[in-house]
């Protein structure tokens, strides 16, 4: 599939390859979650799950009933997504899951979907008006009639970008779950005005007790900032409409201060 054939960015990538630090880093987060199962719930399968990482939106969708295809570019994340997966469904539930590895930029699945789900950020890896436009294009080839795409992704914050590239975060010292020793948490952020990218550096620097040969692991995290308005000129490049946004996960209209728009694009009627 095209994952082959287009390279990813390294900031689509590096952030991904633990995926097992991904699950601990995430592992509070769950307001998301219920909200993608309320959606699901009212509105009925099959979904298909852009950038499904490691399962950790799939696998609720699963327990709760849903028929799920979960697309997803990394390999580390999608065994993670099949090792959890036989750890905590039923093999009568597994069934119903299909991984697929694969680029949201180019697919094609062979059928139509009634949900097309992209949870936490993960249309942030579209980085050029070509990107959306070939993945919003399998998008509304993907929709059955009626159907919904329903994402979420950060609201940019100005704050957060004006930030001094030079400037290093650090963040509490923990004991990292795959190197297995306390690490220094580091975080550096630049932003590229002209393509709309916040990069990310991120630092795990050997901390208290390590291993005389621990060092330094980093990991570059590269997030496209899609402006509100903008949104809507992209969703047009693949025939796709807003039809609903959201503000938090709880189906609160979007306001302007809000940190998520929560999105719900359809096919356009022309
Ligand atoms: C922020 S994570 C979100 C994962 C999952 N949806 C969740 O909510 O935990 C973004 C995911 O998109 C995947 N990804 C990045 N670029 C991709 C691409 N072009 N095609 C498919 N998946 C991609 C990454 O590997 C990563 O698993």
């Amino acid at each position: 599939m095209a994952a082959e054939r287009d390279e990813l960015e390294p900031g689509a990538v590096e952030h991904y390859d633990d995926a097992h630090y991904y699950d601990y880093t995430y592992r509070t987060r769950t307001e998301d979650i219920g909200f993608y199962r309320r959606y699901v719930r009212q509105h009925g399968g099959p979904v298909l799950e852009l950038g499904a990482g490691s399962g950790r939106v799939s696998l609720p969708l699963v327990e709760d009933g849903a028929e799920l295809c979960a697309l997803e570019a990394s390999e580390a994340m999608i065994e993670r997504a099949r090792a959890k997966a036989k750890e905590r469904l039923a093999p009568k539930d597994r069934e119903r899951l299909t991984l697929v590895r694969g680029d949201m930029r180019e697919f094609s699945l062979g059928k139509q979907f009634n949900l097309v789900l992209a949870p936490f950020n993960t249309l942030l890896h579209l980085y050029e008006p070509i990107d959306f436009a070939r993945c919003f294009r399998c998008v509304a080839e993907h929709l059955a009639p009626g159907g919904r795409f329903v994402f979420d992704v950060r609201f940019p914050q100005l704050k957060e970008l004006a930030r001094d590239p030079d400037r290093v975060y650090r963040a509490r010292p923990f004991k990292h779950p795959t190197l297995g020793h306390k690490v220094v948490y580091e975080e550096q952020f630049r932003y590229d005005p002209l393509k709309q990218v916040q990069h990310v550096t991120i630092r795990f620097k050997p901390g208290e007790g390590a291993p005389r040969r621990a060092k330094t692991v980093t990991v570059l995290l590269s997030q496209r900032q899609i402006f509100p308005n903008e949104l809507r000129a992209l969703l047009s490049l693949g025939g796709l409409e807003l039809a609903g946004r959201f503000g938090d996960f709880s189906g609160r209209p979007l306001a302007d201060d809000d940190l998520v728009q929560i999105v719900v694009a359809r096919k356009s009627k022309a």
